[in-house]
């Protein structure tokens, strides 16, 4: 059931409520363009939120509105120009990514926070299942159990077994975004954002994805998403969050 709500920052000092996973308050982004005579974008207005565990909130509003400039701040990719985003973080309580140093960030994103961005940023030489197995191995898993859980997901995504052991570099748009979300899903991270990861993917393709978001939420894993179609947005999504062109 999707209903529309307006959060407002509970935080009490650094501490979040129990179940909130991220807590956004204030935030603001803007760029400016040096080579552009200094011109200022203003992508983020004051933003407040929360997320809390076994949430799906999507990212809505028009293109340009600043929903995927949202995501890479939470992620830690873009410095907030004011407010702040915590974060709930299992080893290390509540971690500020406004303000974090880029050690802390690292390990934030390889413990608490998967992203699955609009494109794959291929390694040269490494293999997809390899590239998949990647975020596991570097949490202390096994090799050869972390390529074997690597296998399970490309087998449910659909990607032919022959294309595992090659660079996806060369695979098409939607294969590429596939490997992307098995490689973003694959550490069952309690926090999961997802840059539009069915924009290049078929009907079934969609649907395969939209069974493992909904698989993740019902884990409890707090999930904010921007989801270009609307079918896999009713499907996932328990509610939405309206951002407007700052
Ligand atoms: N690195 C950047 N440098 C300069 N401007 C940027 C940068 N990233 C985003 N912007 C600007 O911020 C605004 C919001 O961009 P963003 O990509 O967040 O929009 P969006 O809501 O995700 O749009 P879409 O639905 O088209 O993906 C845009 O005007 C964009 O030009
Ligand atoms: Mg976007």
């Amino acid at each position: 059931m999707l209903t529309m709500q307006f959060d407002v920052a509970e935080t009490a000092g650094n501490r979040l409520a129990p179940d909130v996973m991220i807590d956004v308050s204030g935030l603001s982004k803007s760029f400016t363009i040096h080579a552009q005579s200094a011109t200022r974008i203003t992508a983020l207005r004051a933003v407040s939120f929360q997320l809390r565990a076994g949430e799906c909130v999507a990212l809505t509003g028009p293109s340009g509105a600043g929903k995927s400039t949202l995501l890479r701040c939470i992620y830690g990719n873009y410095l907030a120009t004011c407010g702040t985003v915590s974060i709930r973080d299992q080893k290390r309580g509540t971690v500020t990514v406004t303000g974090a140093d880029p050690r802390e960030i690292i390990a934030l994103r390889k413990d608490t926070i998967g992203y699955v961005s609009q494109f794959l940023r291929a390694i040269p030489r490494v293999g997809a299942q390899a590239l998949v197995a990647s975020p596991l191995v570097e949490l202390g898993v096994k090799e050869a159990v972390a390529l074997r859980r690597a296998a399970e997901l490309l087998e449910r995504l659909a990607i032919p077994q022959k294309l595992w052991a090659l660079p996806p570099a060369t695979f098409s748009g939607g294969e590429q975004q596939r490997i992307n979300i098995a490689r973003g899903l694959i550490a069952d991270h309690p926090i999961l954002l997802l840059d539009e990861p069915t924009a290049s993917l078929d009907a079934a393709n969609s649907a395969i994805v939209s069974e493992l978001i909904l698989e993740r939420r019902n884990k409890g894993t707090a999930i904010m998403g921007i989801f270009h179609d609307e079918e896999t947005r009713d499907r996932v999504a328990t509610r939405l969050f309206p951002l407007q062109a700052a």
